[in-house]
């Protein structure tokens, strides 16, 4: 108490006094009632102190050079989670302290260091920034921005879902976060609820940017089975196959079917285990955003759709062009770039039935011959006439 700043140490000594003097049975529940009966502390800082103290009593307290733990603020699958106070800066930070176990990967280790630094380099607003990577008391870990605030996550544990233009306000920031790093060649690989902080002032804050994991991404998911909003409701199909050649466009996924339960109250996929799940994201479509909410609009349900395409070749191709169209349906518009991006996949299909792309590109006159064969030529054949006899029909009755 006396070293948090919480009492003088008269005022316990006070206490400890006149706590001797009771009798044995009662003394530790005294001793606490005593400090709040005496005015020297409030039932809350107690509780605070004890967070504290267990904290120093954990082997990851206080053993950080250069930061001073002040209390755990959670744990995830795979770290614990400390706030602290760098004493150089004086200013507060969040710690994420990693297990043991992690130092028995030395490939584990290596890009720990690497992604950890490099993300460091990464400065926006919506990215919690990465400040240190270090080790320290046979612990590795890693020192972030402190975010004071709730994760989407929690808000949705009490409010169930987001009303559109609230959605839209914390995907935005979001995919600016992800456009700032994808063009810098970072993939976060881990988009989801938890790991996106509110502040106060209606920030949206991108969590864990460069932290390294030890494990693949579907063993990262299987890790927290049974855990309520757990990673696999949120993977990617290709990170679910274990591809090597994961890109950017797994964030886009991530951050669609995170915008999917923000929108609609629940996650894309449910299922009795994490491999239901997951066989569900590989292969089963979503019931329609718009279909669980009748009051969506279409843009932001057609944005969705786009997001959460099983074939990443159907996704936005560039972080960019999501950000366009979420932009765009915030101010009423339609998502162009979503239309876009399915009427290349429709076509890019129809080539591939059709004798494939080879043949398409060998034919010097455009490609005209094998279009020709499919249904959408002459359904764009019969839209264009039926448009022409409309405009002949206007001009004549103007005209009278
Ligand atoms: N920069 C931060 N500032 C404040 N609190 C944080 C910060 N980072 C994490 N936390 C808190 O610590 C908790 C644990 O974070 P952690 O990233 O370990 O797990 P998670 O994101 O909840 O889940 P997972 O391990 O699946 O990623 C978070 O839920 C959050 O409450
Ligand atoms: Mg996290």
């Amino acid at each position: 108490m006396v070293e948090q700043g919480l009492a003088t140490a008269d005022e316990v000594r006070e206490c400890l006094n006149h706590w001797k003097g009771l009798g044995d049975d009662a003394r530790i529940e005294k001793l606490v009632e005593l400090l709040v009966d005496q005015g020297v502390a409030t039932p809350r800082q107690l509780e605070r102190a004890r967070q504290q103290t267990e904290v120093r009593a954990s082997s990851a307290g206080d053993q950080i050079p250069g930061y001073k733990v002040l209390q755990k603020l959670g744990e995830g699958a795979m770290a614990k989670v400390y706030k602290a106070k760098q004493v150089s800066l004086d200013r507060i930070v969040a710690i994420k302290v990693l297990p043991r176990r992690a130092h028995e990967d030395p490939q584990f280790v290596e890009r720990f260091y690497a992604e950890g630094r490099a993300a460091a380099k990464l400065n926006h607003p919506n990215i919690v920034q990465a400040i240190d990577v270090g080790q320290a008391g046979g612990r590795h870990y890693f020192v972030m921005e402190y975010v004071e605030g709730e994760s989407v996550s929690e808000y949705l544990q009490e409010h169930k879902r987001y009303s559109e233009p609230d959605a839209l306000k914390v995907v935005i920031q979001i995919a600016e976060a992800l456009n700032h790093a994808h063009e810098r060649g970072f993939i976060h690989r881990d988009v989801k609820p938890k790991n996106i902080m509110l502040t106060a002032d209606g920030t949206a804050k991108l969590a864990d940017m460069g932290l390294a994991r030890q494990v693949s991404d579907r063993e990262a998911a299987e890790a927290e089975s049974g855990k309520a909003f757990g990673t696999p409701y949120y993977i990617s199909p290709e990170q679910i196959r274990g591809e090597v050649d994961v890109d950017f466009r797994c964030d886009i996924y991530g951050l669609g079917a995170t915008f999917y339960n923000m929108v609609t109250g629940r996650v894309p996929f449910t299922g009795k285990s994490p491999s239901e799940v997951m066989r569900k994201h590989l292969r089963e479509a979503p019931k329609p955003p718009d279909h669980i909410n009748p009051d969506l609009s279409a843009g932001v349900s057609e944005i969705i759709e786009v997001m959460l395409a099983k074939d990443r070749k159907k996704r936005y191709n560039s972080t960019a062009h999501l950000l366009e169209d979420l932009r765009s349906v915030a101010e009423g518009q339609a998502p162009m770039q979503a239309r876009k991006t399915f009427d290349m996949a429709y076509l890019a299909d129809i080539e591939k039935s059709s004798g494939g792309e080879e043949e398409m590109i060998a034919d010097a006159d455009g490609g005209a011959v094998p279009l020709a064969q499919q249904p959408v030529f002459w359904g764009l054949i019969v839209s264009l006439a039926m448009n022409i006899i409309l405009l002949i029909a206007m001009v004549m009755a103007l005209s009278r």
